[in-house]
């Protein structure tokens, strides 16, 4: 049975003061979450903050993730942070290939492809998110440009090695602009993300994957995107900076 997450990406925001205290009020509202309660929660605050995030959580009960990890593995990358460093801090899951990094930092699926493989060598999770932009909607191409996007970032693994990545699928127009894509819309991705990923690996292992959708995701509709039998919970970014919001957004799978 595939696994349930809800994952917050805090970008860059709060600073190491109400980072830490946002981590605190999360960890107390996880823990009154019912004991049975299977969802996975993710937290995935700045670099800056991730080791002081550490202590102030119950780590078996609230993943600590990073937002991204260099492409090299170590030396003369002045102001790179490692995989390897971040496994060293408790770190136990990495967001590999946010649109924010592909259009802001210019990454490639190449550079994504490296991460992945550098994330899974240092025992990391690697979140790796997918999803077109508005012009590759409406131009009705979205499906080549996320099967694209797989390909190169993720389909040279090993099955061993694809069934410990995480995927989401973040539609660009949907990201912190408010507007969601439809429960429907959501579904239509996820189900033809499992398709490639079952022609590709077999059903057994695309029925394992989690696939979370991310863009816009809130209280008021997590749980009819969560409804859908291909999404597995979600990404949330602006949501996730609001402890309640974020609360809310696990309950509802
Ligand atoms: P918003 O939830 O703010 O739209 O951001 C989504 C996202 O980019 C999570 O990685």
């Amino acid at each position: 049975m595939r696994k349930k997450i809800v994952a917050g990406n805090w970008k860059m925001n709060t600073n190491l003061q109400s980072g830490i205290a946002l981590a605190s009020q999360i960890n107390k509202l996880v823990k009154n979450l019912p004991d049975d309660s299977k969802t996975g929660i993710v937290i995935a605050p700045p670099f800056l903050h991730l080791s002081s995030v550490q202590g102030a959580i119950d780590n078996e009960k609230i993943c600590l993730a990073s937002q991204n990890c260099a492409a090299y593995p170590k030396g003369a990358y002045t102001g790179e942070i490692s995989a390897k460093m971040l496994q060293s801090a408790g770190v136990k899951a990495v967001i590999i290939g946010h649109s924010e990094r592909r259009a802001y930092f210019g990454e490639t699926d190449e550079t994504l492809s490296t991460k992945v493989d550098l994330c899974l060598e240092n025992n990391l999770k690697p979140i790796f998110c997918c999803g077109e932009q508005l012009a590759e909607r409406q131009s009705g191409n979205y499906f080549n440009i996320v099967q694209n996007q797989l390909l190169k970032g993720l389909f040279g693994l090993s099955p061993e090695n694809f069934e410990r990545v995480i995927i989401a699928y973040e539609p660009v127009w949907a990201i912190g602009t408010g507007v969601t894509a439809s429960a429907e819309q959501a579904q239509e991705m996820h189900k033809f993300i499992r398709a490639i990923i079952a022609d590709k690996y077999g059903s057994l292992i695309a029925d394992d994957t989690t696939i979370l959708y991310g863009g816009s995701c809130k209280p008021s509709n997590a749980k009819e995107l969560f409804s859908q039998p291909d999404v597995d919970g979600g990404l949330i970014g602006g949501a996730s900076l609001k402890a309640e919001d974020f609360i809310e957004i696990v309950k509802a799978i």
